[in-house]
């Protein structure tokens, strides 16, 4: 038995040109909608100076006196982190983060990938003679700690280790450690908390304040 063959009719040249037109206006809009999705992605990879200046938590003036004497060891600071959800009413959190003496010059010198390139931060990281670290490890998000013993940071969970100005020096973190904004406002000073994604060596906000 004959099979009947599939056919299909190709169209007037009119009917053609116009399902051409289709094709690529559907395209097109394709690739608009694409960008609107890929801007504001890359927009996010790090806080806008604006977004950071909305959300400051104050350091208590015990924290900021002992920061004052602080060495170039690190040391750690506790402060109440406002917390607000649009669920829950605010509450506030205790969180620490870590402190280091440092100059401008020599955390340029010895970080230059926050300074430079898509990457730079939008913030002063070294502030007051003073650089604030998020406690949060970029690898997976473990609470780093200072060891004295050794000179360095060290992560417990997989043993990414850091020096005291924040350079990643061994294991698996795929950055260093993340500073985070200070100022001083008449004699108190505030920083602003960001959770940056981890295991990943851009910066990429997942959360200011
Ligand atoms: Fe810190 Fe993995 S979470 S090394």
């Amino acid at each position: 038995m004959a099979h009947a063959e599939s056919y299909q009719d190709p169209g007037t040249p009119e009917e053609q040109s116009r399902r051409t037109f289709m094709v690529n206006a559907v395209l097109a809009l394709g690739g608009v909608i694409s960008l609107g999705l890929v801007i504001p992605l890359v927009v996010s990879l790090v806080p806008s100076a604006d977004a950071v200046g909305n959300e400051w938590s104050p350091i208590s003036a015990d924290q900021w006196a002992a920061l004052q004497k602080a060495t170039d060891k690190p040391i750690k600071i506790t402060f109440n982190l406002h917390e607000v959800d649009g669920y829950l009413p605010p509450a506030d959190e205790e969180q620490f983060v870590w402190a280091v003496k440092s100059t401008d010059a020599d955390f340029k010198a010895k970080r230059p990938e926050l300074f430079e390139g898509a990457d730079k931060l939008p913030y002063p990281v070294a502030y007051m003679g003073f650089t604030i670290f998020s406690p949060i490890c970029p690898h997976l998000g473990c609470r780093y700690s200072w060891v004295d013993a050794q000179n360095k940071f060290i992560c417990p969970c997989h043993g990414s280790e850091f020096t005291n100005i924040g350079t990643h020096i061994a294991g698996p973190a795929p950055r260093g450690l993340d500073p985070l904004p200070l100022r001083d406002v008449s004699g108190k000073a505030e920083l602003t908390w960001i959770e940056y994604k981890q295991n990943t060596p851009d910066h990429i906000v997942l959360r200011i304040g």
